[in-house]
């Protein structure tokens, strides 16, 4: 099965939700506004910014909420400010939510509430853009800002990856990159990021109008070496939880050793190389951010909530449903010892790129 037919978030708002659980990409929401603030205030600087009827605005891989509700609620008060301060009439807003067609777009539509009772007095309207941002989404010319939070270190596939020699299965015991895994994981790690990014910008250029704007906060490292705690420590917790699973007889090992996730994590210099590489935009703003997991996962539990709400269905998938609970309430007891042995990684690292879309690439 493809991977975008069995990516999506854990549905609903029960307690292993994704909308229940996401405290972190909601506090990394907090900290980026300012940047989804100032690119929706420069649409109305450029060459288009007086012929606006309509402003059209793409959150991309928004799952069923609730941080795409705090980007519709900036992009509407950006631009009320910047057309009060102007006093210009303020223009229609169409907000275009994306994800997977796997999505929960039913709790999403059901949170819209939320947008429709703070801004009463502001005509803005919102519909489900389902399919992959990895391929074309919209009409040539029609997106003047384009957002996305937490959703382009998904890949479009597994990384295809062989082992020296063909003997014992590449990354064993593994599912994703490891201070084990031979050379070869990382390189087919970051093959598939490349191929997959340089297509994400390739699809999103003729679909922005010329000075559009793309926001994009992507999980990253801020070390050159993929391999170290910071970047792999889920990853390695979920894994190790496996192979319990595995060792108690629970999970057949061979699916443990053909299984690795779809998700690369990116330092900045990847991401900017494959900005510059590909040519269509400029760079606005690009920086690396961490912030604190103190106040969201001082809990290991509600760390190993989140941990469940994203990778659950993908998990249940390859592994089956009925080992589910096992296997994350042992991920939950790695994290406590973790906690106490103060082992977990204590900080989650962002790249923060603000794009703006090239005049001679005009479409
Ligand atoms: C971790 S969630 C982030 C949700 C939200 N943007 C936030 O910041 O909380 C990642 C989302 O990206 C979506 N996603 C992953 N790959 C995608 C693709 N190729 N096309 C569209 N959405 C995708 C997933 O289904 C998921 O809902």
């Amino acid at each position: 099965m493809e991977v975008k037919e069995m990516l999506f978030m854990n549905k609903g708002d029960g307690e292993n939700s994704y909308v229940k659980t996401s405290g972190y990409t909601q506090k990394v929401a907090a900290v980026t506004q300012p940047v989804v603030y100032r690119a929706a205030q420069s649409l109305f600087t450029g060459r288009n910014s007086c012929s606006y009827q309509v402003l059209n605005v793409a959150d991309l891989g928004c799952s069923s909420g609730p941080n795409t509700f705090t980007v519709m609620s900036t992009v509407i008060e950006s631009t009320r400010d910047k057309c009060s301060e102007l006093n210009w009439q303020m223009p229609e807003i169409q907000f275009y939510l994306n994800d997977l067609v796997g999505n929960d777009f039913n709790t999403l539509f059901k949170g819209l509430s939320v947008i429709q009772d703070k801004y009463k007095n502001v005509s803005c309207f919102a519909m489900g853009a389902p399919g992959s941002f990895h391929g074309r989404l919209f009409p040539q010319n029609s997106m003047h800002l384009i957002h996305s939070s937490y959703g382009v270190q998904w890949l479009s596939k597994v990384p295809k990856m062989t082992s020296e020699g063909g003997l014992s299965p590449p990354n064993k015991g593994k599912i994703y990159i490891s201070k084990t895994s031979p050379p070869a994981v990382w390189k087919a790690y970051l093959s598939q990021f490349q191929e997959d990014f340089l297509s994400f910008l390739r699809c999103r250029s003729p679909e922005l109008v010329p000075d559009g704007r793309m926001v994009l906060i992507i999980h990253g490292r801020k070390s050159a070496d993929p391999t170290t705690r910071e970047s792999c420590y889920t990853w390695e917790v979920l894994a190790d939880a496996i192979s319990y699973q595995v060792s108690q007889g629970l999970i057949d090992e061979e699916k443990l050793n053909s299984f690795n996730v779809p998700y690369y994590i990116p330092s900045q210099e990847e991401v900017r190389d494959l900005v510059n590489k590909e040519g269509s935009f400029l760079t606005e703003f690009v920086d690396t951010i961490e912030v604190e997991l103190e106040g969201i996962w001082t809990e290991p539990e509600n760390r190993a909530k989140n941990l469940r709400s994203f990778t659950e269905p993908m998990i249940s998938h390859q592994f089956g449903e009925e080992v589910m609970d096992k296997l994350y309430d042992k991920v939950k007891d790695i994290l406590v010892e973790d906690c106490k042995q103060e082992k977990q990684s204590t900080r989650g690292v962002s790249i923060v790129l603000e794009l703006k879309k090239k005049e001679s690439h005009l479409s």
